[in-house]
């Protein structure tokens, strides 16, 4: 099987989720300014969400942009359904929410946004990638890292969820394990690979992580401080990175 055509809807036309790791409104919105929605969908992580709220969101949505509310929910099932029923009435596109609060919780969010029209595709984050062996050890997990990623994967989806955040790396093994239309989302992706890394260490291209099953790309500085943003964007749409 081709992996560049296991998802052709997301793979398509614009894989790049730029990951807004900015501190104000002000920075962000001058920012956005050298993108454009045709070209990629947004982040906004904890830092800027909690500095400028709703507010900014609802700005960039009326700018036309799909944004991915990236909040990692982790609470009783009741707390985190109604907080994606809030990203909902916000009209967000993905929202998502830490497996480990296992499958009630999963249930309940699932359940919560299904009967909206414009319903928020729901992503599990797996294991954390700063988290190594022995940090899981320290927190009574005993499995390797990739083996917790790939039993979480199958626990998010049997629980209602659209997909999981992952490393490019674990793409493939999760593609085959949970199905094509099993959302991957992966940071740690670098236009060179054997270039400046910063603090990523299991990295890939976009093109190589898009032939390994990835759905969607979280880029945050290699987009950020490109000199043309939104050519660079181009020529990942088009396969040239
Ligand atoms: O600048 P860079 O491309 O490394 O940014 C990646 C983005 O993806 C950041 O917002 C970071 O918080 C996020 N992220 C990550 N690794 C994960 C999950 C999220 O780098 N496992």
């Amino acid at each position: 099987m081709n992996p560049l055509i296991l998802n052709a809807e997301a793979v398509s036309s614009k894989p790049v989720i730029v990951a807004l790791d900015f501190h104000s409104e002000m920075d962000t919105l001058h920012f956005v300014r050298h993108l454009d929605p045709s070209l990629c969908r947004l982040k906004i992580g904890k830092e800027l969400f909690t500095a400028t709220g709703r507010s900014l969101v609802e700005k960039l949505m009326s700018q036309g942009y799909e944004l991915f509310l990236d909040l990692k929910y982790h609470d009783i099932p009741n707390t985190v359904a109604q907080a994606c029923k809030a990203a909902a009435d916000m009209g967000v596109w993905l929202v998502d929410m830490h497996v480990c609060g296992g499958r009630r919780m999963m249930e309940a969010a699932a359940e919560a946004v299904a009967n909206y029209a414009e319903k928020p595709k729901l992503i599990g984050v797996t294991v954390l990638t700063s988290m190594t062996s022995s940090d899981l050890l320290e927190i009574g997990l005993q499995e390797e890292p990739e083996q917790l990623v790939s039993k979480w994967a199958a626990l998010a989806k049997n629980s209602g969820l659209d997909g999981v955040v992952c490393s490019a790396h674990e793409a493939a093994m999760l593609k085959n394990q949970c199905g094509t239309d099993f959302l991957l989302v992966t940071p740690g992706i670098r236009l060179d690979v054997a270039g400046n890394q910063d603090d990523q260490r299991r990295i890939m291209t976009p093109k190589q992580a898009l032939a390994s099953g990835s759905d969607y790309l979280v880029m945050g500085r290699p987009i950020v401080q490109a000199e043309n943003p939104a050519e660079l964007l181009r020529s990942i749409n088009e396969g040239r990175v």
